[in-house]
């Protein structure tokens, strides 16, 4: 079979222009799942796969798959991807290198004049990032059939809209069938978002699996009043209490050490007025864990911790769950592959779970399942200074390339 050689200037070139949509003009992006600016970047990217000739089908919740014909089309597609939509204040690469590696091994492959006995498909899928509208991983949620389409469809947004509603305005709303086929393997390239990979000067990751992640949302109820008059025994002071939160999170992580993790990114405060005791805080809580008995012991202090404040505070408290998905262990054979590849082209590798979650986990339900991470500047992520060297691009989509050809053979 001839060479399949990836050219790291086009994708380049493709990384550019897509940054170009939802531009925060930081060097970041503000693609938020099912807005305007993600239909834009929908709109760019499906037209770089129909100029390729890929059989382009979009699914009931806006999933994305092209596919280019095998040599026996009978045979499931090996299938790679990932997502275009952003959070808030995203950067460049987060998802978007998955796409368009994927377009160009594409390519790469149109120029060596290979055709792989299995087709090869590129995916991206709806709402990877959860920012918008919860869960993340959503569309490949339903790609799996882990998720009800009507369930989908009915998530409520931070913004409140709702995730049907959007799909159609904006004109995602595909016929394809949902769940949808499983393909014959999954392997997503991703930059790391974490900082391990360029602490250690090493180019390629081979992604052992995700850990486990829990979102909750919280809203506290206590009661406004005057914040000169009212003494401090009588207030029911739901910033207070939200506050606490914050930072019992951040102590229980501190506490039970390893990969525990724990943030409260959203806070919002009402009536958020300088001289009135908040009556309402609405906070979010991300725990996660590689180890699921710890993140369940994670999840339980908070619920005590919740509990005792509420008492002592004099507030309510209302849960909601925002997303729950168990830690994921990629298949064996599909790591190994990663790590074989990247030693046979002379690149520094190691394995690593992955930190952020991924539509790699979903997929990993229904077909042996693998990722290839490369470097992060700083270890910085959902950050417009989000950076990878042009050179550990390349290292990973030729990676990703001979995996896919492999795993197509
Ligand atoms: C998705 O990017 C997540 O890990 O939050
Ligand atoms: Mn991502
Ligand atoms: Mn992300």
């Amino acid at each position: 079979m001839a060479e399949v050689r990836i050219r790291g200037d086009r994708l380049l070139a493709d990384l550019e222009a897509l940054a170009k949509v939802g531009d925060t003009g930081d060097g970041g992006n503000c693609r938020l799942a099912l807005t305007d600016d993600d239909a834009g970047g929908r709109e760019l990217v499906v037209g770089w796969m129909r100029a390729l000739g890929l059989d382009v089908r979009v699914d009931r919740i806006g999933n994305v798959v092209a596919t280019r014909e095998g040599a026996d089309p009978t045979l499931d597609p090996v299938m790679t991807g990932s997502h275009v939509d952003t959070v808030r204040t995203g950067g460049r690469y987060d998802g978007t290198l998955g796409v368009l590696a994927g377009l160009e091994v594409v390519r790469a492959l149109d120029d060596a004049g290979v055709r792989t006995r299995r087709p090869l498909a590129v995916a991206f899928f709806t709402d990877e990032e959860g920012s918008r509208f919860a869960p993340d991983m959503l569309g490949s949620l339903v790609y799996v059939g882990g998720m009800p389409l009507e369930d989908a469809l009915d998530s409520v947004g931070v913004d409140g809209a709702v995730l049907g509603d959007e799909l159609e305005r904006i004109g995602w709303a595909g016929d394809a069938a949902v769940p949808g086929p499983a393909p014959h393997a999954y392997v997503e390239l991703h930059i790391e978002q974490g900082p391990v990979l360029e602490e250690q000067g090493i180019t390629i990751g081979a992604v052992t699996g995700v850990q486990g992640i829990s979102w909750q949302e919280l809203t506290i109820t206590g009661q406004s009043n005057h914040a000169g008059t009212t003494p401090m025994r009588l207030r029911r002071d739901a910033g207070y209490a939200a506050a606490r939160v914050a930072t019992f999170v951040r102590d229980l992580a501190h506490d039970l050490g390893g990969h525990q993790v724990g943030t409260v990114g959203r806070l919002d405060l009402h009536p958020d007025l300088v001289n009135v005791v908040a009556a309402r805080a609405t906070l979010t809580v991300d725990l996660r864990n590689t180890e699921q008995p710890v993140l369940e012991e994670a999840e339980r202090h908070l619920r005590d911790h919740v509990a005792a404040l509420a008492d002592t505070e004099g507030v309510d408290v209302a849960w909601r769950r925002l997303a729950r998905f168990d830690p994921v262990a990629f298949d064996p054979a599909v790591i190994d592959l990663v790590e074989r590849t990247a030693r046979g082209h002379g690149h520094s590798v190691r394995r690593l779970p992955s930190g952020a979650g991924h539509d790699a986990q979903m997929l990993a339900r229904v077909c042996p399942t693998g990722m290839v991470f490369v470097p992060s500047r700083g270890g910085v992520s959902h950050n417009p200074a989000e950076y990878t060297e042009p050179e550990h691009l390349a290292a990973g989509t030729q990676v990703l390339a001979d995996v896919l050809v492999e795993l197509a053979s």
